[in-house]
């Protein structure tokens, strides 16, 4: 049986990437050490349909301490989505997380692996950060420049699994997802916030004119691409994994307005620093050789999203 390792396996993504892989017969093995960017119980919740499951095993471990041999033995699929998230949280001291949990992380796996031979595949989750600022829709063949030091650490793991590929043939592949969205959105993200503010009928901060826009992409769609990668993916290749719908924070929130049926109150506030003015992704390559196409419209994704925190909040 196909039995894959999933970092992160708590988080937003790692728990839907795992319930898929459960539903598609596959053995999981799920780790997660709840670094505390937000509410353990959250996270807790996103683990609660995964341990009931018989082809699950969690570990509650920090990547840098656990005994990475025992669990490589056993799997044959690594998907890497732990980090320590977050673009406009990445300044300062706060830094020192970055680098340990997206960079020294990322090469411990890579180390361990490279002595697996029978590890077929190892899908790294980048992240639309590493560009930096984009002018239109942007391939990856563009020069990364990122522009937060959040995207500097996400970069690194992406070389960092080049580079295992290209010395030790680890058959590493990287998505960069475009700014992810629906159920189990983190709290710190810019839909949990807005949908969560919209109900309360609180105002909803505005980070600059909110003219800014972003290539938002449904999780499943992101999960799905983790599975095409699985098996259409070139080793060593990075491919966008974008939503095919930019839009503007100002549209967001007018379609949470229209959803939710209330009047919502804007504060605009100061841009911050690290936050790139547009993403959008040219998902050209991921659709020619992953066959990967969204499937979500942003209306139906937000209606999931806003009915997940209705849930979650008890509202
Ligand atoms: C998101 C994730 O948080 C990153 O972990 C991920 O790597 C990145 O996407 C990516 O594309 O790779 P971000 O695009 O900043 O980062 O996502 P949101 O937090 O949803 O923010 C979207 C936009 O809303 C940004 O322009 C942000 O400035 C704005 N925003 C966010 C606000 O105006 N107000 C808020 O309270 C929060």
């Amino acid at each position: 049986m196909e039995h894959a390792l999933v970092t992160g396996c708590a988080g937003f993504i790692g728990s839907h990437l795992s319930e898929k892989l459960l539903r598609k017969g596959y053995q999981v093995t799920g780790v997660d050490c709840f670094v505390a960017n937000y509410d353990r119980k959250i996270k807790e919740k996103n683990l609660a349909r995964l341990q009931t499951h018989s082809r699950f095993r969690f570990i509650e471990q920090e990547i840098l301490k656990m005994d990475l041999n025992d669990v490589m033995d056993k799997v044959n699929l690594v998907f890497h989505q732990a980090a320590m998230p977050g673009v406009r949280s990445s300044w300062g001291q706060e830094f020192d997380h970055y680098v340990r949990h997206n960079v020294l992380a990322t090469q411990s796996l890579l180390e361990t692996a490279k002595d697996k031979k029978h590890i077929e595949k190892f899908i790294y989750a980048s992240s639309s950060s590493v560009y930096g600022e984009m002018k239109g829709p942007t391939d990856e063949s563009k020069l990364p420049q990122p522009i937060s030091p959040y995207g500097v650490s996400k970069l690194s793991g992406e070389h960092l699994c080049h580079l295992y590929y290209k010395n030790f043939q680890v058959p590493t592949i990287s998505l960069r997802y475009f700014t992810v969205y629906g159920e189990r959105q983190r709290p710190d993200m810019a839909f949990h916030k807005f949908i969560k503010r919209a109900l309360l009928e609180e105002p909803i901060d505005i980070y600059g004119d909110g003219t800014q826009t972003r290539d938002f992409t449904y999780v499943d769609d992101a999960v799905e691409a983790n599975l095409l990668a699985l098996k259409h993916g070139r080793e060593g290749e990075v491919y966008n994994i974008g939503g095919d719908s930019p839009i503007s924070v100002n549209e967001v929130i007018d379609k949470i307005e229209k959803i939710v049926g209330k009047p919502v109150h804007r504060h605009y506030m100061d841009a911050i620093p690290g936050d790139p003015r547009h993403t959008r992704a040219d998902i050209g390559k991921a659709q020619n050789e992953l066959g990967y196409q969204p499937q979500w419209k942003l209306e139906d994704g937000l209606k999931e999203e806003i009915r997940y925190i209705k849930q979650l909040y008890q509202f």
